[in-house]
């Protein structure tokens, strides 16, 4: 994909100026033809960069008169409260609500799919490495049907210490280990941290993976009120931590999935330090933290990890392709135990992504694909919010995450997400519900949002989403 269209990008500016005021509802946007000289575009660029505008509900033609701002610009809801998860641990059982989520409706190419957090196939890298693959394959010839066992693909380790310095990270490629994607650097750091019967804190909500990994485990969850901006609550953690038996605390560090939540670097480095002054692990999930919307990737919590408590876990399935499955972990103290967990469990990651991916880093192509993925993100997102804005009832809550591409939306309380999911996929439409994303029923009115795919052509989903809610809404 190229780069954003010069009338899209017009089209952009002319957004933010709106947003900040610089033209009042009902006022007369600037005429075609003197923005056109002011700009220096063309005038067909300005007048495809109006429409646009017309279409997103910001400017309305009048005949002869030329484009006004409309006069009910949706007003930004607040975002979500800090979240009020039960206080008690529970054990963890979700498997059968999952499977059909996930399995069944994330793979029909019939439904508009706002559901599953993939990221959106045009943003991978996949083209890419596949010819690197190729070329490595021909190279290597049998050697490239080999194990590549435990800790993994040496440059490819070198490569993520290399990339781990913007994330703060001093670190050695004998500290890496290649995984089978975050999913199982996870799971693996948690079964190194803990044995059946064990509390993990963990932030609320939080992505169903974790619930699953932990289902397998056998442990069980302490949820964590979690701000939408800020991340977990050190207040509350620490009560939690002076009031309960607690093997272990996960976070999704940066851009929680679903709340976007990016922990501050400060506050992360408080994190580390209450956990270390309990003696407790803390698994760091930091997949999303490469597609940030500023120009600083915010750091890892593992960046302020000085006594090897921090087993910070990545992959590159949200930036360059999750079907390579290729990610990592840097444990700590526990290296050894999560690589014997990692080759009693799977053996090896494969070998031919690892080579490629280390191809791809050595010779600069995932630095320039973040580059360019991030702004397309931070796009989707804003466009997304925009029409969610737009078009659900005007008492939602919505986040305004500033990386990844989820929003996490909280609907009147009346309505039921899950009779939501399945009225929407009556109309075509893939979300889902809030249940997943906590052991209790916290989130029984809340819906996860993914922008990754979005388009001008999905407003028409968002809209029939909308009015389905108001529905609902006074239904209830
Ligand atoms: C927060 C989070 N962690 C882990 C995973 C799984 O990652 P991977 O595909 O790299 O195993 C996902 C995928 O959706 C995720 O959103």
């Amino acid at each position: 994909m190229g780069k954003t269209p010069k009338y899209q990008q017009v089209a952009d500016q002319l957004t933010r100026l709106i947003e900040e005021g610089a033209f009042g509802p009902g006022a007369a946007a600037p005429s075609v033809r003197k923005l056109s000289q002011q700009w220096k575009v063309s005038i067909t660029t300005i007048l495809k960069a109006y429409y646009l505008l017309e279409a997103r509900g910001l400017l309305i033609p009048r005949p002869r008169s030329g484009f006004y701002v409309s006069s009910q610009l949706p007003s930004a809801p607040r975002e979500p409260a800090l979240s009020d998860p039960e206080p008690d641990p529970s054990t963890v059982g979700m498997r059968e609500l999952i499977t059909m989520i996930v399995l069944r409706d994330t793979l029909n190419p019939k439904l508009t799919q706002l559901g599953a957090a993939h990221p959106a196939q045009e943003l991978t890298a996949t083209r890419q490495l596949n010819r690197i693959m190729a070329s490595a394959a021909r190279r290597m010839g049998d050697r490239a049907g080999l194990y590549m066992a435990p800790p993994g693909n040496k440059p490819l380790r070198q490569q993520i210490v290399r990339h781990a310095v913007v994330a703060g990270c001093t670190l050695d490629a004998d500290e890496i280990i290649i995984t089978s994607g975050c999913g199982e650097a996870v799971s693996s750091c948690l079964q190194a941290v803990c044995r059946p019967g064990d509390t993990v804190a963990v932030e609320s909500p939080i992505c169903f993976d974790v619930f699953q990994y932990m289902e397998n485990l056998g442990l069980k969850a302490l949820e964590i009120p979690t701000h939408p901006r800020d991340g977990i609550s050190l207040e509350a953690l620490g009560f939690a931590l002076e009031n309960n038996s607690v093997q272990a605390c996960l976070v999704i560090s940066n851009f929680n999935n679903p709340l976007g939540s990016c922990i501050p670097d400060e506050r992360k480095k408080a994190l580390v330090k209450l956990l270390a002054t309990h003696d407790i692990p803390l698994i760091e999930n930091d997949i999303f933290g490469d597609i940030h919307f500023s120009t600083k990737r915010p750091l890892s919590a593992k960046a302020f990890d000085t006594h090897g408590l921090v087993l910070w876990c990545a992959s590159f399935s949200k930036t360059l392709s999750p079907g390579l499955r290729v990610g990592w972990a840097a444990p700590g103290r526990y290296r050894s135990t999560v690589a014997w967990l990692k080759y009693s469990t799977s053996l090896a990651t494969a070998t031919l992504p690892q080579v490629a991916v280390a191809e791809f880093m050595a010779e600069g192509g995932y630095r320039k694909h973040l580059r360019r993925i991030r702004r397309v993100y931070q796009d989707r997102v804003a466009e997304l919010r925009r029409a969610v804005i737009r078009f659900f009832p005007s008492d939602i809550r919505v986040t305004d995450p500033a990386g990844g591409y989820l929003l996490w939306i909280e609907l009147p309380e009346s309505i039921d997400a899950l009779a939501l999911y399945r009225t929407a996929l009556d109309e075509g439409i893939a979300i889902t519900p809030g249940h997943l994303f906590s052991t209790g029923d916290r989130y029984g009115n809340f819906i996860r949002l993914n922008a990754a795919n979005w388009s001008d052509e999905a407003t028409p989903a968002i809209r029939r989403l909308g009015r389905v809610i108001d529905r609902m809404s006074k239904a209830g």
